[in-house]
């Protein structure tokens, strides 16, 4: 793992930034209805690498943004993000009983609470982003937020990529319809991430907004593009989730299509690309640099 010493620091306390973020804007857990309450918290706290907040984090440096502006929308992101991985791991989906080295949160509780959590997560995601005082940006900006978010989760974004998903199981996607699957299921939160912290500048520079767009559809395609390659290849402990689960469900994926040696060659070009996208940036986008570089080489 060749990540620099400046991302794994920044890493550091961009994870611990987004656990109290989180933590500040759940309801406790003895709040009624408790049981509801203790699995939304169960799954969105204390785990996961946070690469969404620490996108919309790391895109704030890049834009000299205060990274207190931006705690709200990391938060956003990470709720609709956990909400899409419990319903991913249910039984009626891909039916996953390890997320996070832990029991999913179907096994943990039961169905319908895990149904009810994800719903939970995913409105208190959006209400944070209407009315959290901490995002101290124009009404036109906070409801660009808004509808950012929405698109990337909704059916043309993470709910359709995972439609998608499910419809394929069996079959084999040629590469433009694998790509559209990916792009949908993983790449729209991914590149939501950036755009929310892009949408916090005032005012917003949409030729800098696009490049950062740019960077964010090409690290959100490496992303899923190393998540099918780990899921061939890594271990189940390393993971936190079980290992090969597509294989199992018989999901369309880069290694079933282009092999291990070109899934690796596909996520290497989108590094690149995303690279070429920041070329207008200087030093100021080298935690952007450095993130999709960990990407493409995580190992887990
Ligand atoms: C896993 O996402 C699901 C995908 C979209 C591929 P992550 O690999 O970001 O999961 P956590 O948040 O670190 O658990
Ligand atoms: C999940 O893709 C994408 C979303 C959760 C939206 P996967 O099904 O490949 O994710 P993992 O491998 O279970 O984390
Ligand atoms: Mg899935
Ligand atoms: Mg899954
Ligand atoms: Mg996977």
């Amino acid at each position: 793992m060749s990540s620099s010493n400046a991302l794994l620091e920044f890493m550091k306390v961009c994870q611990n930034r987004a656990e109290t973020a989180l933590e500040a804007r759940l309801p406790g857990e003895n709040r009624m209805p408790e049981k509801l309450h203790q699995a939304m918290r169960y799954s969105a706290l204390g785990g996961g690498k946070r690469l969404r907040p620490l996108l919309t984090y790391a895109t704030g440096q890049a834009l000299g943004i205060s990274l207190d502006l931006l705690d709200g929308p990391a938060a956003a992101v990470e709720m609709v993000h956990v909400y899409s991985l419990i319903h991913d791991d249910l039984p009626a989906m891909d039916d996953d009983d390890l997320r996070r080295g832990k029991p999913t949160c179907h096994v943990a509780f039961d169905e319908a609470t895990a149904i009810l959590a994800g719903d939970g997560l995913q409105a208190l995601a959006f209400h944070v982003l209407s009315q959290d005082h901490t995002i101290n940006v124009p009404a036109q900006n906070r409801i660009a937020m808004i509808e950012s978010l929405a698109t990337a989760s909704g059916s043309l974004g993470m709910v359709g990529g995972q439609a998608i998903d499910l419809h394929s199981v069996g079959k084999t996607l040629d590469l433009p319809g694998l790509e559209n699957m990916h792009i949908r299921k993983t790449g729209a939160l991914i590149r939501c991430s950036v755009n929310l912290a892009a949408l916090a500048m005032t005012p917003i520079d949409a030729v800098l907004a696009d490049r950062l767009d740019h960077y964010a559809k090409c690290i959100g395609l490496s992303f899923q593009v190393k998540d099918d390659i780990l899921d061939e290849e890594s271990d189940t402990q390393t993971l936190g989730k079980t290992q090969g689960k597509d294989r199992d469900n018989n999901k369309p994926t880069y290694p079933a299509l282009l092999g291990l040696a070109g899934a690796k060659q596909k996520a290497l070009e989108l590094h690149e690309a995303a690279l070429d996208s920041l070329s207008g940036f200087g030093s100021e986008a080298d935690l952007l640099r450095d993130l999709s570089l960990y990407i493409i080489e995580r190992q887990h």
